[in-house]
């Protein structure tokens, strides 16, 4: 087979930033251009200083220091960076579409397509086209589509190889991956393009940890294993609520059952609800693809992932609001957290913004300290929500680069990350600054609440009576 020797990957983002980091990390041979049409977020790739880079991921910033500028590259011209490469990497965003039909469930592909036609326009020597994007089941065929019909000569192949990387462990995800999938065409061309991709890898994941298949089982499992690890957040957090009502205590029952080799420990903790990018998009997306096929109870079924994780979210605040006497009104709440989930500045769909945006609603002031989320991107997300106008957001909601600050003549304390920095701070220090009684509300299950009581707090943590 074809030893690749360039690479290139459009989008320069949370997905292609890091897992083509560590490609040219591990592939010192291999020229690896990143490149995206967001001028500011290439600059930022760039900074001289890798404490400046866009994405922030434990180890990442090592990662970029030694492979940038040696074989790893991060460019806007993006025409070039295709011609060049034997082997393009799409990891552009997928969102939810936010019109027309399968508006608010099909992911939007529109981005996934320039990519295809740029590639098409560009393209003079045969090129192997890897979908690193999460996509929709049957997606490569439209891919094939639009790059066979251009009728210059160059062969393409089709490869699926989705990224199961976690934020905020993303560097070690990638270095030891569970398992890196690969799918392509069963014809003999297809094996050749696998095998090309699968070389690359190989240079540090072990053989048998590079699973092949084909191109449409491998665009759905990632939707799977998304689906699948959702869903267990949604079955311990059902239970959450029935513990609350019972005297059990949900820490107890996941660690319980999580002794059992066949459900296994991991996400199995409760808390305000999950976030990020993925889980809810890729779900909404199996369900539409689902209904599609006029497949109701399958729809169904997985629909009530998302249903119950709202549920979780809008529970918390409710909670927020009737133990503070039924009114939050000109109180003012301390969010702990905004960022989806610890160990990355990523804030998309985090429960955070779903949880203020039901207390702004209830005329709360919100006072918001999170270690790596600028407070730019706090009112972005508010205004996403089209609740209220822009200025009554950044008149109600405060961003404090100080936690005690944030805390200080708070009625409540909200955690709604799990940062690990919130359990060593002084918490005697903050009851004392702090409106009385004073109350915590532990979204992520993190705090010890027996010290916080003798304390003097009013604690409640998710899954306890
Ligand atoms: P992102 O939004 O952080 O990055 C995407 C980048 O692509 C943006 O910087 C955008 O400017 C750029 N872009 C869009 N269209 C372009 C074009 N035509 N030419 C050049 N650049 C273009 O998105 P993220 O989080 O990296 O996700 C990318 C894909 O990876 C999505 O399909 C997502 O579902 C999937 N994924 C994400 C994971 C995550 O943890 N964030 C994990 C696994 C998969």
């Amino acid at each position: 087979t074809k030893k690749i020797t360039n690479i290139c990957c459009i989008g320069a983002g949370y997905v292609g930033g890091p897992t083509m980091s560590v490609i040219a990390q591990k592939c010192p041979d291999i020229k690896v251009t990143v490149v995206d049409l967001n001028q500011a977020r290439i600059d930022a790739w760039n900074d001289p200083d890798t404490e400046n880079i866009p994405v922030y991921e434990p180890g990442l910033d090592k990662v970029v220091a030694e492979a940038r500028g040696r074989n790893l590259f991060f460019s806007t011209d993006v025409d070039k960076a295709i011609d060049e490469a034997e082997m393009i990497f799409i990891s552009v965003n997928t969102p939810t579409k936010t019109y027309g039909s399968g508006k608010g469930m099909a992911a939007d592909l529109k981005y996934i397509e320039l990519c295809a036609r740029q590639i098409a326009r560009v393209s003079k020597t045969d090129k192997i086209v890897v979908e690193k994007s999460t996509l929709p089941v049957r997606t490569a065929e439209a891919v094939k589509s639009i790059l066979l019909n251009t009728g210059n000569g160059v062969n393409y192949q089709i490869l699926s190889n989705p990224e199961f990387l976690a934020e905020g462990t993303a560097i070690e995800d990638l270095h030891a991956p569970d398992r890196v999938l690969i799918g392509g065409d069963t014809t003999e061309e297809g094996q050749e393009a696998i095998q090309a991709l699968v070389d690359v890898y190989a240079r540090w994941v072990p053989r048998e940890r590079i699973l092949t298949t084909n191109l449409w089982s491998s665009e759905l499992s990632k939707l799977t294993a998304n689906a699948f690890l959702a869903q267990r957040v949604s079955s311990i957090n059902s239970l959450s609520e029935l513990c609350e009502h019972t005297g059990a205590d949900v820490s107890e029952v996941a660690r319980s059952i999580g002794t059992d080799s066949r459900i296994g420990p991991k996400f199995l903790k409760s808390s305000v609800g999950f976030g990020g990018s993925c889980f809810q998009k890729d779900i909404l997306n199996l369900v539409y693809i689902a209904r599609s096929y006029g497949l109701r109870e399958v729809a169904d079924y997985w629909e009530q992932v998302i249903i119950m994780n709202d549920h979780q979210k809008r529970r918390f605040a409710n909670k927020i609001v009737k133990t503070l006497y039924n009114t939050v009104s000109g109180k003012k709440i301390a969010f702990l957290g905004w960022a989806f989930k610890k160990d990355t500045n990523d804030t998309r769909e985090s429960a955070a913004i779903y949880v203020a945006d039901d207390l702004l609603h209830e005329q709360a002031g919100i006072a918001v300290y999170d270690p790596k989320v600028p407070e730019s991107q706090v009112y972005e997300d508010l205004n996403y929500l089209n609740s209220r106008p822009g200025d009554i957001n950044k008149q109600l909601v405060t961003v404090i680069t100080d936690p005690y600050e944030a805390c200080k003549d708070a009625h409540a304390i909200a955690i709604l990350t799990e940062w690990d920095e919130f359990k060593d701070y002084d918490w005697q220090r903050i009851f004392d600054n702090m409106k009385k009684p004073a109350f915590v509300f532990d979204g992520r299950t993190l705090l010890n609440v027996k010290q916080l009581r003798e304390i003097g707090f009013k604690v409640y943590t998710i899954g306890r009576e």
